[in-house]
């Protein structure tokens, strides 16, 4: 108790407690408490393990219940459970300093209550909701002993090849930018020390989603420009809305491994951007630099990370072992570990850890969030939302969907029956999840009544070449009125180390598919996947199709919904949607080229394939509705404009269906000249809007010179005098322009 009081009395928090300065601030009390750690103790802090499963490969270590309760270890990860990390936080009360441990678990999208993954959730468009699931997960999360959650993942996503697409927000900035501040507000909630508060991580700074391949862990080379202008973005806004933490990326970038990067740690992220968290590495990254060839042994390793800004080490032990003697040496000032170390501490005391370091470990609090069932309809709300109409052709006079009751419904696909594939990757498992996740089959049978005969058939697997399962899925579908498939993925065929060159229908499924249309049958088919995958006869010959993403615990009630039409579908993709894998990376907003490919058609001397159509097979922003919207002209406030002053753009949007329904409008911008050449294309608004039959609601949008700015070739982020066209339309394809001039 005698080393408690000394701490106290430190911090000046003993009652009656002679009458010293009382340091009021999170800064001020880790600067205390920094005066009395010894060089050991502070490089513990600075030292992350891994507790009751992996996520990464395992470096062997040693007793990490002793290396606790002596203060080496300062954070842990993948344990969980208001008593687990009572029992952890327990040893590190019985280090000298009492420096409380914190807990950081990849909460991606959810934890007991799971929800459909990031990428889905983007395709909601729906900022709102998707700061309500953040919100949740971490009400859930800190329930749960975790005081930190290893999300927002901020990563654009240009390439469907690399698995981790799953995670993010897609190709856009501005679309990921606004996600990324939903999340990270979803998370942190009303500030820190409140119980549910979180600190998010942004990750994986950066530029880990242009892996060279869309081969994860891959190599990174691209300008500063570009990083500037499509990568850093989402970081930059979320950053600016008070992320608490940053994780770097597995990656080399220009050569230079993220978490050794000074550009990326000091000069951007601490520097320009003034960030006051910290950074932890990712798995191991640190020592991983040895593998890059970058440095000669993990003590090289360990103090180029220190150096260029990576304030801890996951699972890496290059910290642990070696920082010691690289202080003693004089290779790392003890300052630059003074500062990784405050601010570590500045958090620990932000969420209260200091006054209670048990404060998340609540055995009542758990139990009370562990089965919300708010928690629960939400996620299925979510869900609905994140369903992606993209066909609903007429078939025998009416739009396939819809569904009617009365209609006898084959249900056929390997997926049909299967509750954890619709988790999808970085979701967790819990004992009762048999009788928790909502299948396809479950959901329809939860719509109709348990009553209803339902037809059946799984068709084929997954992944293999067997279809001697076809005969009789065949045989099901002719005794059906309608037919509604589920395929796509195995929830581990997409995210971590899931990188693919073949993202075709895995299996016999497109085979299935073409099986079940020699029927006749009218049919619907829901894909299911982490990424967006490539069908092409399916979206050619399929009368209806819906981009069902892994919606989560609840996925089968929400496709009931969507299919039945209690929820009328408004998904938008947030990834444009390739032909083949060659057309990888592909995205709506490329530069124009000298010599641009007018239509799908032309094929020489313009920039196309001559053996495919330029292209998407979807793009970006594009979704149905079982509604219809049209848009009337647009209006500009002005045609010429000069300096700051502000355009306004008008729009009318009708609902010329017999069923409510929401749009989002997307206003899309074009500098047609500039100092560098600019994007044919950049979101930069978009609203969601609800429409009552034959409604009409006029948008406004308000278009500002901050609008028209980008980096120049100085990395100066301006914008320069000129034409401008302005689009507006349902998706990025389908738009109407007008131009105007604005000048300085
Ligand atoms: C993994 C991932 C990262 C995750 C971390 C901890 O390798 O790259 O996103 O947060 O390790 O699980």
């Amino acid at each position: 108790m005698k080393n408690l009081h000394f701490l106290l009395a430190a911090l000046c928090v003993l009652p009656g407690a002679i009458a010293i300065a009382q340091p009021k601030t999170a800064v001020q009390k880790a600067d205390s408490v920094l005066r009395l750690m010894t060089l050991e103790e502070k490089i513990g802090q600075l030292h992350q393990l891994s507790s009751d499963f992996a996520t990464g490969p395992i470096t062997p270590d040693g007793d990490k219940q002793v290396q606790v309760r002596r203060g080496e270890i300062g954070s842990m990860l993948n344990l969980m459970g208001a008593a687990r990390t009572r029992q952890l936080q327990t040893l590190a009360m019985q280090s000298r300093l009492k420096i409380p441990l914190l807990f950081g678990q990849d909460i991606i999208h959810g934890f007991r209550t799971t929800f459909p993954i990031p990428l889905a959730e983007a395709a909601s468009w729906d900022l709102q909701a998707i700061e309500q699931t953040a919100r949740i997960a971490a009400i859930e999360a800190s329930a749960a002993g975790i005081h930190w959650i290893f999300a927002p993942m901020v990563d654009i996503g240009r390439d469907p090849r690399w698995g981790r697409v799953m995670e993010g927000a897609g190709e856009d900035p501005f679309l990921g930018s606004k996600i990324a501040v939903a999340r990270v507000k979803g998370l942190q909630g009303k500030g820190f020390g409140n119980t549910d508060a979180v600190l998010a991580c942004l990750k994986h700074f950066a530029a880990y989603g242009a892996a060279v391949g869309g081969r994860d862990y891959n190599s990174v080379d691209m300008s500063e420009r570009m990083l500037w202008e499509t990568y850093l973005p989402p970081f930059k806004a979320a950053i600016e809305a008070g992320a608490a933490t940053v994780m770097n990326s597995f990656n080399d970038l220009n050569g230079i491994p993220a978490t050794a990067n000074a550009l990326l740690q000091q000069d951007i992220l601490k520097g320009k951007w003034k960030f006051s968290g910290f950074v932890v590495s990712d798995w191991g990254s640190v020592s991983e630099q040895t593998i890059h060839g970058y440095a000669k042994d993990t003590m090289q390793a360990a103090m180029q990370a220190i150096l260029a800004g990576n304030d801890m080490d996951m699972e890496g032990y290059a910290y642990h072992k070696h920082l010691a003697t690289l202080v003693k040496m004089g290779a790392v000032p003890m300052a630059r570990v003074d500062d990784a170390v405050r601010r570590i501490l500045i958090k620990k005391f932000e969420l209260g850890l200091f006054e209670d370091p048990y404060k998340f470990s609540n055995e009542q609090r758990e139990k009370e969030q562990y089965d919300n069932p708010l928690h629960k309809q939400i996620a299925r709300e979510m869900a609905t939302k994140s369903i992606v109409l993209l066909k609903n052709d007429t078939v025998q006079s009416r739009p396939i969907l819809p569904l009617q009751r009365h209609q006898k419904i084959a249900l056929i696909g390997p997926l049909v029956k299967s509750q954890k594939d619709n988790l999808g990757f970085w979701s967790f498992d819990f004992d009762d999840d048999s009788v928790r996740l909502v299948s396809l089959y479950k959901g329809m049978q939860n719509k109709l009544g348990s009553s209803t005969s339902m037809l059946y058939a799984k068709g084929c697997n997954l992944n293999d070449t067997d279809t001697s399962g076809f005969a009789e899925a065949m045989a099901v579908a002719m005794q059906a009125d309608v037919v509604v498939m589920q395929v796509g993925e195995a929830r581990d065929m997409t995210g971590e180390a899931k990188s693919k060159s073949n993202i075709q229908l895995p299996g016999m499924q497109e085979a299935l598919i073409k099986a079940i249309h020699r029927t006749g049958k009218p049919m619907v088919v829901l894909i299911s996947a982490g990424r967006p995958l490539i069908f092409n006869w399916t979206a050619d010959y399929v009368p209806a199709i819906m981009y069902t993403w892994w919606l989560g615990m609840e996925a089968g009630n929400a496709m009931a919904d969507v299919l039945f039409g209690d929820y009328n579908p408004s998904g938008k993709l947030p990834m444009s949607f390739p032909r083949t894998e060659g057309q990888i990376p592909i995205y709506y907003n490329y530069y124009n080229t000298g010599r641009p490919a007018q239509n799908d058609d032309q094929r020489f001397y313009v920039s196309a394939y001559i053996d495919l159509p330029n292209s998407p097979k979807f793009p970006f922003g594009y979704g149905l509705s079982y509604a219809r919207f049209a848009y009337g002209e647009m209006q500009l406030s002005k045609q010429q404009l000069k300096g700051n002053e502000i355009l306004q753009v008008t729009v009318a949007v009708t609902n010329k269906s017999n069923v409510a329904g929401e749009e989002v409008a997307q206003l899309y911008i074009r500098d047609l000249v500039g100092s560098v050449v600019r994007p044919v294309k950049e979101l930069k608004h978009f609203r969601k809007i609800m429409l009552q039959p034959g409604e009409t609601k006029e948008l406004k949008f308000v278009v500002s010179t901050n609008d028209l700015s980008f980096y120049n070739s100085q990395l100066q982020y301006t914008w320069e005098a000129g034409e401008f066209d302005i689009m507006i339309g349902g998706n990025s394809r389908d738009v109407q322009t007008k131009r105007i001039y604005w000048n300085k």
